[in-house]
């Protein structure tokens, strides 16, 4: 597979963003053409940002799983598609050729099909990190089922209310999954979230961990039998059901600044054109190189970089089921060193947790063949950019910091290895098709260099979110509305003096934890529901590892005398409600919270006392009762 779009030089690279900007659908069209369409598009671009509609390849039909595996098969069939490797060292690895990938992902097509499982359906695929997740996912879009990825760390009550969301009919799962020494019950977590449901019809269970499962008559069957029924049936092929260029191909639930997560929603053509381009130049892959993504699918950084952007490039993506530190914090190099893996791709809080190790666990692995390094899902400090650099990259290899979000599908300002100049901590310039701007709270766009503001983007790229499931409006109101005709990131930025871009974090009470994005107002909505709480204030604080740490300051009835046992009820309940994920790492039990008379919570306040700076709390005049202020300070002494 040759890449005509790939961008080889600085100038290719300037000269590319300038069309793209100058004549858009001319310039995507010409990538465009080189992808598999069952129909060519009548219009390349239709698009306004009020209500906001957003069409690319508008006419066009086609099926991504083509693209993924299909065009591939005459001159790379037996190359491997997907390497597996187990979270345990000594169980056997797993190679899926482009050939035995394509044939699973039919075989199991048919076990979709022959469930009742129709094009448009949701069909929710809660899993661990093994081949046969990415093959239930590609099975969906095969027929055109709309796959809704849920998380392992989630919990019951949030998958069921995703359910509920998506309006799902379907869950593909597993008895349970491996995740370092923990063994985490899948199925029994959905049987949970189960109780009361009356919409799912079918329940297809995969064996990975063998733990004991109850299996509902007439509600769930096994993965593995259903297999064996498409085989007596001599495993009939499944064509690509031909899909419209903006027909959904999945949604993906993010948390935002209020308590209910939402769906976003990809559709075919943008997202796969997309996820394609960005993966060939963000990491320059060149065919034959093994890409290895450590995100979980579970995330769009798993949907983008381990299945869509790599298959659809034909190349060999890496998925690792464990965890970096288990059994030992050399997981990750060993598994660069046995692979001879070329591109790796990670977030900042991987890195500083493996740096705490120190440089013991890199000892005497063989690194050599790694070209290019990535990092994503938070600001990589520079002291985890240089250690990236000198002890895993041996400073022979780029660093691609490359910002971007659930909402744009793909990268959206990043360097491209080796081609443009890195800078640490900065994401640094704007791929082609992205015009970002920075503006001022009053969405007066901030021009020139050496400038501060909130990152927005003013143009529609292939891969923008089209809408927030079931709720067109909320898709509007959050992106679209805080300032006319932009896209709204909801992060800080700042421009340098070269034009270089550098992310300085959320602007809106959305919280960045090892690189897991968690709404404070969900964590607030969870710990609410706790028996005896009144009213509880979460924010973030700096984390060595984690980035961002979880802070909850709560109004509690009574802790009975036992404040240790109180807050870790408390945590349960938040485990319970959200996931293990969305735990405070800190609990401070306080008499009230700083309420200006209007009734708004000061959180500025509460996120510096978060961070042990009460030196300048700023203006507190306006507080209803500034006496509080001391109290807490007090308290979060103790
Ligand atoms: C938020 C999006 C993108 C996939 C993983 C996270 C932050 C992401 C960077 C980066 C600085 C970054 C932003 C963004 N973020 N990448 N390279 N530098 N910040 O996806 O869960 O949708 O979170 O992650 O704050 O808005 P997500």
């Amino acid at each position: 597979m040759n890449y005509p779009y790939q961008l080889k030089t600085l100038e290719d690279y300037q000269k590319a963003y300038q069309q793209s900007v100058q004549d858009p659908e001319a310039f995507w069209a010409s990538v465009a053409e080189n992808f598999t369409w069952q129909k060519k598009w009548d219009k390349v671009l239709d698009w306004n940002f009020t209500e906001p509609k957003v069409e690319w390849f508008k006419g066009a039909q086609l099926n991504i799983t083509e693209n993924c595996l299909d065009r591939h098969l005459a001159t790379r069939g037996h190359e491997p598609a997907i390497i597996w490797e187990s979270n345990d060292p000594e169980e056997h690895h797993r190679v899926l050729s482009y050939n035995e990938l394509h044939f699973k992902v039919q075989q199991f097509a048919n076990v979709l099909l022959n469930n009742g499982v129709q094009k448009g359906d949701r069909v929710c695929i809660y899993m661990g990190m093994i081949p046969e997740l990415s093959i239930a996912t590609l099975a969906c879009a095969r027929i055109g089922a709309i796959h809704s990825v849920i998380f392992g760390g989630f919990s019951a009550q949030a998958i069921a209310d995703r359910l509920d969301d998506a309006g799902a009919e379907f869950i593909v799962t597993c008895d349970g999954a491996f995740r370092g020494a923990k063994d985490i019950p899948l199925k029994s977590v959905i049987d949970d979230a189960l109780v009361g449901n009356k919409t799912i019809k079918r329940v297809i269970v995969c064996t990975r961990t063998r733990t004991p499962v109850s299996m509902l008559k007439g509600r769930d069957v096994w993965w593995e039998d259903e297999i064996k029924q498409v085989e007596t049936m001599g495993n009939p092929a499944v064509a690509p059901v031909a899909m419209d260029a903006e027909d959904i191909l999945f949604i993906l639930y993010t948390s935002g600044s209020t308590g209910k997560p939402k769906g976003v929603v990809h559709t075919t053509a943008g997202y796969m054109v997309w996820t394609n381009y960005t993966f060939v130049n963000v990491f320059q892959y060149q065919p034959g190189q093994v890409h290895f993504c450590t995100a979980d699918i579970g995330w769009i950084t798993g949907h983008s970089y381990i299945i869509y952007g790599p298959l659809s490039a034909g190349a060999t993506t890496l998925m690792f089921e464990g965890v970096p530190t288990w059994p030992d914090a050399g997981r990750f190099w060993e598994i660069v060193e046995k692979y001879k893996v070329d591109i790796l791709y990670t977030a900042p809080t991987a890195i500083r947790s493996l740096m705490s190790f120190g440089l013991g666990p890199i000892k005497g692995k063989d690194l050599s063949s790694l070209k290019v390094l990535g990092s994503v899902g938070e600001p990589i400090n520079e002291e985890a950019w240089h250690w990236y650099n000198e002890q895993i990259g041996h400073k022979r290899c780029p660093i691609v910091d490359t910002w971007w979000q659930t909402e744009t599908g793909g990268v959206m300002i990043s360097n491209l290895a080796g081609i443009t100049p890195a800078k640490p901590s900065y994401a640094t310039l704007p791929l082609p098709g992205i015009q970002p701007c920075l503006v001022d709270e009053n969405g007066q766009e901030i021009e020139g260099n050496g400038v501060n503001g909130n990152l927005c983007i003013k143009f529609p790229w292939p891969g923008i979110i089209r809408s927030t499931y079931n709720d067109h409006e909320r898709c509007k109101q959050t992106y679209f509305s805080t300032y006319e005709n932009l896209y709204f990131t909801g992060d800080g930025c700042l421009r340098d003096e070269e034009g270089l871009y550098r992310i300085t974090g959320r602007v809106d009470d959305v919280l960045n934890v090892s690189g897991h994005r968690i709404g404070t107002a969900e964590v607030e909505n969870a710990i609410n529901m706790h028996a005896g709480v009144i009213e509880s204030a979460v924010v973030g604080f700096p984390h060595d590892i984690k980035g961002q740490g979880i802070f909850a300051y709560v109004i509690i009835e009574d802790t009975h005398g036992d404040e240790k046992r109180s807050k870790q009820d408390i945590l349960q309940t938040v485990a319970r409600i959200i996931g293990p994920i969305a735990k405070p790492d800190q609990i401070l039990f306080v008499p009230g919270l700083p309420k200006t008379r209007s009734g708004k919570i000061m959180r500025r306040i509460l996120r510096k006392i978060a961070e042990g700076d009460t030196s300048n709390l700023g203006d507190t005049s306006t507080l209803l009762d500034p006496s509080l202020v001391d109290v807490i300070i007090g308290l979060n002494n103790d």
